[in-house]
């Protein structure tokens, strides 16, 4: 099986344009999407509107953590990665928002998920010091993010 990979498209139309373009010319049908999809400065409804339009019956997408914020965090509350993006959201777009889940199996093969499958805030091979170095994480902590998962590829 041949699939694409994207993740982080963060309202960024132009370049998920493109990609999408470069999937389609390579052939490739299945597109798996990691999440992160619409939060940021850019933008966020039309870049909706594109990932709205991609085949549901190819395509994957798992919830990130900023998917989740533009979902629970209350107007006055948000951060401007936030409020940029959901200004620009119409209701069709949350509800595309609201149905994605936090982890999946693509077609039985592939485990998919956004940061860990415990929770879509903790970096899988890094770790973050309270000063905000980053370093990478020991290799038993690395696995043990893994266990139970069967599938032989985790995106
Ligand atoms: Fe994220």
């Amino acid at each position: 099986m041949r699939i694409a990979a994207i993740a982080d498209i963060h309202g960024n139309h132009a370049a998920l344009k493109a990609v999408l373009d470069d999937i389609a010319a390579l052939g490739l049908r299945d597109v798996v999407n990691l999440g992160d999809c619409l939060s940021g400065p850019l933008e966020a409804g039309q870049t909706a509107d594109l990932l709205l339009l991609l085949d549901p019956e190819a395509t994957a997408t798992v919830r990130g953590n900023h998917d989740r914020y533009l979902l629970e965090t209350p107007a006055a509350t948000m951060g401007s990665w936030e409020s940029d993006a959901h200004s620009q959201l119409a209701p069709r777009h949350l509800h595309w928002l609201s149905k994605l889940e936090p982890t999946l199996v693509y077609r039985n093969e592939i485990f998919l998920c956004h940061a860990t499958p415990a929770t879509d805030e903790v970096y899988w091979l890094e770790r973050v010091s309270p000063e905000g170095h980053v370093h990478l994480r020991p290799q038993d902590e690395i696995e043990a993010f893994a266990e139970g998962i069967s599938q032989p590829l985790i995106l």
